[in-house]
């Protein structure tokens, strides 16, 4: 167990590279169960989440090598079709191994996902869409298995009460690649994670069109081969740089970043006072003062993205003026705001918003971390208390963010990892797992 102490710091200065998305890896690595060729994938984050979908396709038979950025996946021929509870139970995500195992197995078996910490998750858009395709979907002592002989394009309509699902979404074009005939997805999620996922999918050989609008036509063909592909930049860890530079002030470039997958954050962080100008696949964020109070809606892509919310709520702890966060796809994704409270922001909850009444300082507490954004939220609000801010739950935070400490800390952040068995017992034993 490691906590990460950290110390008031900014403004921050230089350079950031931006590692590959995790949620564009995640339903890519699955899709690779969709051929018994080898597939190669370049800058892939070495993060939790990834290394647990490298677990779960090992166990189904899947040979995997890693060699740092660089995954070569060889399915050969694979003959699990079950993802074993103990790696689903980590990570949702594994949910999209559905879709590919029920085309080329005919057979697939996940445990049935609960509830989590960021509120209801439930999936039953993926089962809709696989249903439609014509498979049998049965739900029994907490697994879901889905079966079929054959499946058969259909039209899909795959709106849910929040919108789309990019999961859901990926889990049916994956399905539908090897379908007899033609799928038409309607309202397919828009996320840039959803077209990687359609490229490299192309890249193996399927027939996609309409990728990045909400009507997604696959024809199905007989086989896939393997192919190479380079994941795209994280938007959100972008997003995470980003914000912390607003909130803490300097002058930082991101390199390898895509701006026009950030749109509707670059849009408000220059609503609230932060100078952002683009260059080639560099972004440069400076600010020069305390910003101003601004009011967010998560929505799905374009909109602002929800992954996002966390750490632009403790941006506004410390804006000036009253901002309101409203959440349009989790409703309930709000366990960073006890915890921002505790270091004296002035947030109160209403329904699905918040509202948030910016303070001038906040001041440093132990506080712990729910979820991977709610935890890269305290992160930063301890970067811009005073005193001294103990953030555990470091576990959440490595599922999805690359060598974070030494990013921050090239910055110029007073971030350290320490073992917490360390830290309890002789100070002087405590060590630094920034490098
Ligand atoms: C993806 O989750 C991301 N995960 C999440 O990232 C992200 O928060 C979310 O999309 C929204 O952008 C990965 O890509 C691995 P959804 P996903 O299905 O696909 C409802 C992070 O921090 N819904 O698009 O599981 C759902 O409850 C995370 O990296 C249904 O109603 O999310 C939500 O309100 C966590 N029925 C909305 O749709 C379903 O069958 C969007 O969820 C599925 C979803």
């Amino acid at each position: 167990m490691d906590k990460f102490v950290v110390r008031r710091s900014g403004p921050l200065h230089g350079t950031v590279r931006i590692s590959g998305a995790k949620n564009a890896v995640l339903p890519i690595l699955a899709a690779c169960l969709l051929t018994d060729e080898p597939s190669v994938l370049n800058n892939v984050p070495q993060v939790t989440d990834v290394s647990t979908m490298v677990e779960i396709l090992r166990h189904l038979g899947v040979e995997v090598d890693v060699a740092g950025p660089r995954l070569t996946v060889r399915p050969g021929r694979y003959t699990g079709s079950a993802a074993p509870d103990e790696w689903v139970s980590k990570m949702r995500a594994s949910i999209c191994v559905l879709g590919p195992l029920l085309a080329r197995r005919g057979r697939a078996e996940v445990s049935m996902p609960g509830g989590c910490v960021i509120g209801a998750r439930p999936i039953d858009l993926h089962l809709k869409g696989l249903q439609a395709l014509g498979a049998q979907v049965q739900v029994e002592h907490g697994k879901i298995v889905v079966k079929a002989d054959r499946l058969i394009g259909t039209p899909i309509h795959l709106a849910g009460a929040f919108g789309s699902s990019v999961l859901g979404t990926d889990n049916v074009l994956m399905a539908a690649t090897l379908a007899e005939g033609t799928t038409v997805v309607e309202h397919a999620a828009c996320e840039p994670e959803v077209v990687a996922l359609a490229e490299f999918l192309t890249a193996m050989g399927a027939e996609l069109q309409g990728m990045g609008g909400p009507l997604v036509r696959v024809t199905g063909v007989d086989r896939l081969h393997g192919a190479a592909y380079r994941i795209i930049p994280d938007r959100i860890e972008a997003g995470t740089f980003m914000i912390a530079t607003a909130l803490l002030g300097g002058d930082v470039t991101l390199e390898g970043v895509r701006a026009e997958h950030l749109g509707a954050l670059i849009d408000k962080l220059r609503e609230a006072g932060a100078e952002i100008t683009k260059r080639d696949d560099a972004l440069r964020v400076r600010a020069t003062r305390r910003l101003r109070a601004v009011d967010v809606t998560t929505l799905p892509y374009p909109g602002f993205p929800t992954d996002l919310q966390a750490p632009m709520t403790a941006l506004l702890a410390l804006a000036e003026g009253v901002g309101v966060i409203t959440e349009k796809i989790y409703a309930d994704r709000f366990m960073h705001v006890a915890e921002l409270n505790r270091m004296g922001a002035q947030i109160s909850r209403e329904g699905a918003s918040a509202i948030v009444k910016g303070v001038p300082r906040l001041s440093g507490a132990p506080v712990a971390a729910t979820d991977l954004r709610a935890g890269v939220a305290l992160l930063l609000a301890g970067l811009a208390a005073e005193g001294e801010t103990d953030l555990s739950g470091t576990e959440h935070i490595d599922r999805g963010y690359e060598r974070l400490v030494d990013k921050l800390t090239g910055l110029g952040c007073s971030v350290r990892r320490v073992a917490v068995a360390d830290a309890a017992g002789d100070a002087a034993a405590a060590h630094s797992l920034g490098a």
